[in-house]
This record gives structure tokens, sequence and C-alpha cells, in this order.
């Protein structure tokens, strides 16, 4: 086989194009495995609004099977339509996620059914197809786009299992032993390096192209912010401190009674606990903060004395090797991840704690940006230079310039065909149902130049 850098076969041989197809065949499996693991629940859970940030969980799974037939069934294998009368039921731009569950949507048999029919097509269209010849398809682009909305909706769904109430029905393994790191934070130093990837088959739009972008030297946080560090913030008051938030930030603070990080709650003595997937907790101080918003981040960082990083400054401490000079895929090298190198995949349903992943470290030893938890960045949502909507405008191009910030590096339940350390994320600055936390940074003083 042709394996390029990029970690996704090529098709320059008729032995490759097979090998593509069955790794494309494994990943719709894995993400279908997931979905029905997330929707293996009562009727009644499934048709439910969990929260009105969120769709019922039958809407996303016949949303995944509307999409999957749009792209794949009708475009790539140009087969008759299964069931066009149910694409505005589906379409996420006519009705809002508080609206979904007011429609006469597909029940949950019919949901599974469908999916399941669309799934049946689709395997028959990639068995057929030669896997190139327009940029749709080449390097199985297409297939490749549908597993990662599929796995985009599996993480929603996650989020849609922590909001809901009752007892619990997901269940995982602990992850990994955390470690002490040997520094706090390390210096990045100024000068160029890439943002954005022009070379990988299976970035979407929003990644490309690759551009060099010339930083100042900055200092960066080893780790993201724990829950133990962010506990002092709250015990210093910070909640009730206008001085830490951005206006917009204190307003929401104030009118939504803000008072710790979602899903925490404290006890009599003072002890904070977490209702994490149906079983409440005490909350460990050593993992990575999650269930923060932005205007949460910022006043931390403004409070420790420090700022959130920039987006191009999170993608230079994730890929840059001062070394080489060279910009890597990962933080580790150029290998795609293995459990050994980040929490991805929802394998763990938590954050890991600090130090749990040193092979997964960059070479400037910051640890953790892949995995665990979403990192709040500074950076508003735009488009790089040079940027062109594809295949469709609705994935990214018509949020540019809206109200949302950047979020980078995957969490806990972001697969890992998903996890680039080119992905760009974006949400509503007070969002916090979604996996988010953060790092903080700031700028480089002489003395740090110097050491
Ligand atoms: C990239 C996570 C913001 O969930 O709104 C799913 C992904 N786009 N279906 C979202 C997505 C279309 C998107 N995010
Ligand atoms: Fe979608």
């Amino acid at each position: 086989m042709t394996m390029p850098t990029t970690g996704v076969p090529t098709t320059a041989t008729t032995a490759d194009v097979e090998i593509l197809r069955t790794r494309v065949a494994e990943l719709l499996a894995a993400a279908r495995r997931r979905s029905q693991l997330l929707t293996d629940i009562d009727d009644a859970e499934l048709t439910a609004q969990h929260s009105p940030l969120m769709s019922p969980l039958v809407w996303d799974l016949a949303h995944v099977g509307s999409q999957e037939e749009i792209w794949l069934v009708r475009d790539v294998g140009g087969r008759e339509p299964l069931r066009p009368d149910i694409d505005g039921l589906y379409d996420a731009f006519r009705h809002n996620r508080a609206s979904r569950v007011h429609l006469p949507l597909l029940g949950p048999a019919e949901a599974r059914a469908y999916v399941a029919e669309v799934r049946d097509k689709v395997l028959d269209v990639l068995a057929g197809h030669p896997l190139r010849g327009r940029p749709l398809v080449d390097h199985a682009f297409a297939f490749a786009m549908i597993v990662q909305h599929e796995q985009q909706h599996d993480e929603t769904m996650l989020a849609t299992h922590q909001l809901r109430r009752g007892p619990a029905v997901l269940d995982a393994p602990a992850p990994p032993p955390g470690r002490p790191l040997p520094r706090e934070e390390v210096l990045v130093p100024a000068g160029p390096s890439t943002m954005g990837t022009s070379s990988e088959p299976w970035a979407l739009d929003n990644e490309r192209p690759a551009h060099v972008v010339d930083l100042p030297a900055f200092v960066i946080d080893t780790h993201p912010v724990t829950n133990g560090q962010y506990m002092e913030f709250v015990a210093a008051g910070g909640y009730r401190d206008p001085r830490w938030w951005s206006d917009v930030g204190w307003r929401h603070c104030v009118e939504e009674g803000l008072f710790a990080p979602r899903f925490w709650q404290q006890d009599g003595s003072g002890t904070w606990y977490r209702r994490r997937f149906g079983r409440v907790e005490p909350v460990p101080a050593d993992e990575p903060a999650v269930h923060v918003s932005y205007h949460e981040a910022e006043a931390y960082a403004a409070w420790a004395g420090r700022r959130l990083p920039t987006e191009a400054e999170w993608e230079k401490a994730a890929r840059y090797d001062p070394v080489s000079g060279r910009t890597r895929r990962f933080p580790w090298g150029d290998t795609d991840p293995t459990p050994g190198h980040a929490n991805l995949g929802q394998r763990h349903l938590q954050p890991a704690p600090v130090g749990a992943y040193p092979a997964g470290a960059s070479p400037l030893g910051v640890h953790q940006l892949i995995g665990d938890v979403w990192e709040w960045c500074a950076s508003d949502w735009h488009p790089y230079p040079g940027f062109t909507a594809f295949p469709y405008e609705e994935y990214s191009e018509v949020f540019f310039g809206g109200d949302y910030k950047v979020l980078r590096g995957g969490s806990f339940a972001t697969d890992t065909t998903v996890a680039r350390a080119t992905f760009r994320n974006w949400d509503h600055p007070i969002r916090r149902q979604i996996f988010s936390g953060f790092r903080t940074a700031r700028d480089a003083r002489p003395a740090d130049l110097a050491a």
C-alpha cells in the first residue's frame, strides 16, 4: 500500500482503493455502533426533549441518516431518493433545536429502520465506487465527511445524555491516572509556523488552506485548567466580582445566576460535587475543568493575571516543533492518535487527570491538547485567508462573523477521525453544555526570553 504522511490511504492502485474502501466501511460501522449505543434507551427517552438546548435523540439519529442519504446515496451514488418527503424535517436550518420535538418526526423504530436502509445503500455505493474523479469523492472525502458528521452528532448526543435526568444508562472505565508535570507553563518562541492544512484529504473546508502565521513569543499552560484551580477562582469570589468579566460576560453571569461550572453543586461543608451522566460524585481536583462557557474561561484567566490563547497560538503550541522548525500533524508527531496519545472517542466518559498522556505531549512539553476537553480560544470564528466553502456553505461559512468563539483540540467525546490538530469547532460564548474547558496563556516577558 502507498501510505502517505496523512494517514489516509491513497487511491494510486486498485489494491489501494480496496484498502481505502475497507477503512471507510470500518469507520462508518464504528460511528454507527456509537450512535446505536447512545440511542439504546426507552422510546420515551428517545423522543423527549431533555433540554431546549438539544434535539430529541431520535432527531439526531434520523438527521444522521438523512445527511448520509443526501450526500452518499443521492449525490455520490446517483441513486433514487429513499425518503425525499422527510428532508425538511431533518434540515437543521429549517427548525431550531428547541422546536424539533414538536415536528412529526420518525418514531424510534422508523428512524432505526431508515438509517439501516440508508446504510445498506451506502455500502453498495462504496463497493462499486472508484473513490476518485471529482473533489467530492477524491480520497473518499464525501464518505469521510459523513463519518465525521455522524461522529460529531455522537458527541452532541452524549451532551444530551449529560443533560438528561434520571438514573445512569451509560458506563465506561476510568481514564488512566495522572502524574505531576515538570512545569506549569512553557515558552513558545517567536517566529513563523503553519496553521491549517492543504494536504489532509479528510480535513473540512474551514481548516483550509495551510498558511503561515508569524507570532510573537508567548507562554502557554502545559495542561488545561483543572477543577482544583477553578475551585480557587470560585472560592476567591470570582463569580461575584465584575473586575474579571467582560461587560457581556458579567451581565450573563448575573442574569443566569452562575456560581460554578454547569453540573456542579456544593454541600453544607463546602465540598463540590458534580453530576456526570446520571451519577453524583465529588469533583476531582486534578481533572481539567469542563462545562464552562467562554465568559467563565475568560474571567478565570483575568483573575489569574493571564488571558486565553488565540487560535493561532493554540495551533502553534500543538503543532510546532522548535528543533526541526516543522509543523506536525499532531503534538506527538505525524501518526494518527492511539489510546496512549489522547483521551478521545468516548472510551472514558470524563476528562483524564493532568499528566495521564505523556506520550501525547508536544515537543515543547504541552500536554493534553488533543482530547479531554475542548479548549476555548480568544479568537472569533473567521475563515482562513483563501477559504472556499466545500462542499456546502451551511457547514462553516454561514457561521463566520457571528457571535461565536473558537474551540480547539476535541474532548473525551470526540472521535479520533475528527480530532485533527487542525480541526476547528465554534460555539456561542455562553454555551457550556458542551465538553468545554480551557488553558491560559500570556505574552512573553524579557525574563522568559532570557531563561
Ligand atoms: C462543528 C460542532 C459546531 O454541531 O453544530 C453537525 C457540527 N454541523 N451537523 C454542530 C455539525 C452539521 C457543528 N459543530
Ligand atoms: Fe448535522
